[in-house]
């Protein structure tokens, strides 16, 4: 069994070092250190690789630099629509929220959906009335809200295009960023959690990868967990997370071989782009991208966080 290890990431996309100042790239490298340290943590306690994604993705939806939970993209009707997954890798239980707009944190609300139902995806006033039910209190969809995503839709309606939360010219503040956490723990359980905003100008009621089971998100003890993040029609075409773990079960790839013909053939040849993060039950760690940047970390038990957002 491999030693216990996190890996996250909060989104790729034209991100390049020419248009990041210092004080910006160190508020990105301080965000992911914290939450692979937090992740680090709850592992080398003894806890769950399920408790250290949910963790490591509660703190991303909490950070407003990234595209989930606070600063979230908006609709075009000027909305929030959130979308949210967990897995566990050792009971394949997964669960999921999609179009929530009055959950503070849909990655709790995913692991709700998971725990506490008998059911794996809850969308919208559903979702609301059964987290609402739990005892999670509902909030006001203007908790989301940032200035700077309400000029991103400003921008993006008056050029009427439809914009991945990491497309850097509509961006100038670069808050960039569906969010993701893998982990294995040291029991040899691996598990994987994804949340995002969607979007800049979609459409109400669309959905994307990050929600669905083997598209953004997917954990299996036997093989890989993975989290994705990017072109999220493309991910959901080609079933990108579960691709890369039927690529190690059936095709006997290895977790590099695997992660890089999904992302770097696959994805693109269908238009797409982003990447993945992903943990093999043997503690191998893959973090490719096929666009500029990804924000990314991953830390073993016992090591110092590794942080990158380049093309290395
Ligand atoms: N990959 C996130 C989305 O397309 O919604």
């Amino acid at each position: 069994m491999g030693k216990a290890v996190i890996a996250i990431h909060g989104g790729a996309g034209a991100i390049n070092r020419a248009q990041m100042t210092p004080e910006q790239e160190q508020r990105y490298i301080a965000a992911l250190s914290a939450v692979v340290e937090a992740g680090q943590a709850i592992l080398a306690a003894g806890g769950s690789a399920l408790d250290a994604v949910t963790e490591a993705v509660r703190l991303l939806e909490e950070c407003p630099l990234f595209n989930a939970g606070k600063g979230a993209v908006f609709t075009h009707a000027g909305t929030h629509e959130l979308d949210a997954c967990v897995m566990d890798g050792y009971s394949l239980r997964a669960g999921a929220v999609a179009g929530v707009s009055r959950i503070e944190n849909p990655v709790l609300a995913a692991r709700l959906v998971m725990e506490h139902s008998p059911h794996v995806l809850l969308v919208g006033e559903g979702a609301h009335a059964f987290v609402a039910a739990q005892g999670m209190p509902l909030v006001d969809p203007t908790l989301f809200s940032t200035p700077e995503r309400r000029d991103q839709l400003e921008r993006a309606q008056a050029g009427d295009r439809v914009v991945l939360d990491h497309d850097a010219p509509l961006d100038p503040d670069r808050k960039f960023g569906t969010v993701g956490a893998v982990a294995l723990d040291v029991e040899g359980n691996l598990a994987a959690a994804t949340s995002t905003g969607g979007m800049t100008n979609k459409l109400p009621g669309r959905v994307g990868d990050t929600p669905l089971v083997g598209a953004g998100c997917y954990a299996n003890n036997a093989n890989v967990a993975v989290s994705c993040t990017g072109t999220g029609e493309v991910f959901m075409r080609t079933l990108a997370a579960y691709d890369i773990a039927a690529l190690m079960e059936y095709g006997g790839m290895s977790l590099q071989e695997a992660c890089a013909g999904v992302v770097m053939d696959k994805i693109p040849a269908l238009g797409g782009s982003g990447g993945v993060i992903a943990i093999d039950r043997e503690g191998n760690v893959a973090l490719p991208f096929n666009s500029e940047g990804m924000y990314r970390g991953y830390g073993y038990v016992g090591d110092a966080p590794n942080i990158g957002i380049y093309q290395e």
